[in-house]
């Protein structure tokens, strides 16, 4: 296994590209088995879940190739419908392809895919959804059986679940819906950036859809979507994770390729912590700043301040002046990094849903190890910022959605190296 030593300390300044954000390209290349012939898309990150959904797309069949961040998909030669465990399990963003599998091939069978350390990952609104649409569910032996004996038909479905809309539950209903006949309202639909981009995707190809960016999605269904050309939006959450970089080494990081109105909630936060940043048409450029104020932060579907940022914006309210709060609405027990973060210095105590964060002067550099994408990130911005060294193991984790981690923050002025442990 691998790991990185981190000597933190040094301030970061410079500029990163951004790569293509992995939340859309999951459910655009499971929506590309929809379309007739052969689709290609740009800006597809060379991360770890895009490479085990290729896997799982190759054992079904279909011909993918993957180069230079383009690719191309080829599901003419498909014979299986399903995904075992194996893969699965190491990526629960998989589900999104049962929407279009159903949709077009008209069965799947998929392992449940079971929790992950941010938590249960129920999928009954997946379930709730495809049934509305005529969708024979059984689940048997750990895996959702999905059949349609005749042609989907629209419906109204509610989407909305405790925790407010779904985002890969929204994708799944919204695919499946393309191609069924007459017209279906998705309410509580999850409005995303990324929602947004597969529906823009899915219109390319000759879906009609409406309302997409809302809570409130309108399809009619058509009979078949032709292949495209597509290129993705930037990755939202890679761009903070280098925004707080910027902040936390005190150094000045121009943040290109990015959409700062996908950052709103986000950015607005990092506002009201006293410290700037220069915004223009496509990045975002951090201004060094002194110490900044604690903030309350509360995590909810977007337009909201976004989970996937919790983490990360944990480590940045550790060195805080006084006492910030951060209560995770999404994913309430996606608190994996705060052991860690306390192990690096930090003063963070759990009350249920809620962290308490008692800003503290410094992190001190220590072993520690990664264990979720997003925690293992919080880590890496905290050994940036610590005094001496610190060592992260497992970070295979990191690997499933930062693309060139690494070699961007050395290109930025970070002492930081990945050796085989
Ligand atoms: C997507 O996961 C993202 N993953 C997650 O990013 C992200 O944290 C999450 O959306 C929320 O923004 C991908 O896009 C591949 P949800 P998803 O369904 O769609 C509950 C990362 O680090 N729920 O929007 O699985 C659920 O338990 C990953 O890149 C139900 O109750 O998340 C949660 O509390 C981590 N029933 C809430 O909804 C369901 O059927 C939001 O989950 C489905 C979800």
């Amino acid at each position: 296994m691998e790991k990185f030593i981190i000597e933190g300390g040094a301030k970061l300044s410079g500029t990163v590209r951004i790569s293509g954000s992995k939340n859309a390209a999951l459910p655009i290349i499971s929506a590309s088995l929809l379309a007739e012939g052969k689709t290609v898309l740009h800006n597809i990150p060379d991360v770890k879940d895009i490479k085990t959904l290729i896997r799982i797309l190759e054992y079904m069949g279909v011909k993918v190739r993957f180069e230079r961040n383009t690719l191309e998909v080829d599901p003419s030669g498909i014979y299986r419908y399903t995904a075992p465990y194996e893969f699965v399990s190491t990526m629960r963003g998989s589900i999104c392809l049962l929407g279009p599998l159903l949709a077009k091939y008209g069965q799947a069978r998929f392992s449940m895919p079971g929790g992950c350390l941010i938590g249960a990952r129920p999928i009954d609104l997946h379930i709730k959804g495809l049934k509305k649409l005529g969708v024979e569910v059984l689940i048997e032996e750990g895996y959702i059986v999905g059949k349609t004996p005749r042609k989907l038909k629209g419906s109204n479905i509610f989407l909305g679940g405790n925790f407010g809309s779904s985002v890969l539950a929204t994708a799944n209903i919204m695919c499946a819906a393309t191609m069924a006949k007459g017209e279906t309202l998705i309410e509580f639909a999850a409005s995303e950036p990324e929602i947004v981009d597969l529906a823009m995707f899915l219109k390319k190809m000759g879906a009609r859809i409406y309302g997409e960016g809302s809570h409130c999605l309108r399809i009619e269904g058509v009979k078949n979507l032709k292949s495209v050309e597509y290129s993705i939006i930037p990755d939202r959450i890679e761009a903070g994770t280098y925004i707080l970089a910027g902040y936390l080494t005190r150094g000045s990081i121009n943040v290109k390729n990015v959409v700062p109105g996908h950052l709103f909630s986000f950015l607005d936060k990092i506002e009201e912590t006293g410290v700037s940043f220069k915004s223009r048409k496509n990045s975002i450029e951090t201004v060094p700043s002194g110490r900044w104020r604690s903030v309350d932060v509360i995590t909810l579907p977007y337009p909201g301040f976004p989970t996937d940022l919790q983490a990360q914006m944990m480590t940045y309210l550790s060195l805080a002046e006084g006492i910030s709060t951060v209560t995770e609405k999404v994913f309430p027990e996606r608190f994996i990094h705060v052991a860690e973060l306390n192990r690096l210095g930090a003063n963070i105590n759990l009350d249920g849903a809620k962290a308490i964060i008692k800003g503290v002067d410094r992190f001190k550099g220590s072993k520690t190890m990664a264990s979720d994408l997003r925690a293992s990130a919080a880590i890496v911005l905290a050994g940036l910022a610590a005094e001496g060294e610190t060592e992260i193991s497992r970070i295979y984790h990191l690997d499933r959605g930062y693309e060139n981690f690494e070699q961007k923050l050395v290109a930025l002025g970070a002492k930081i190296k990945r050796i085989k442990s």
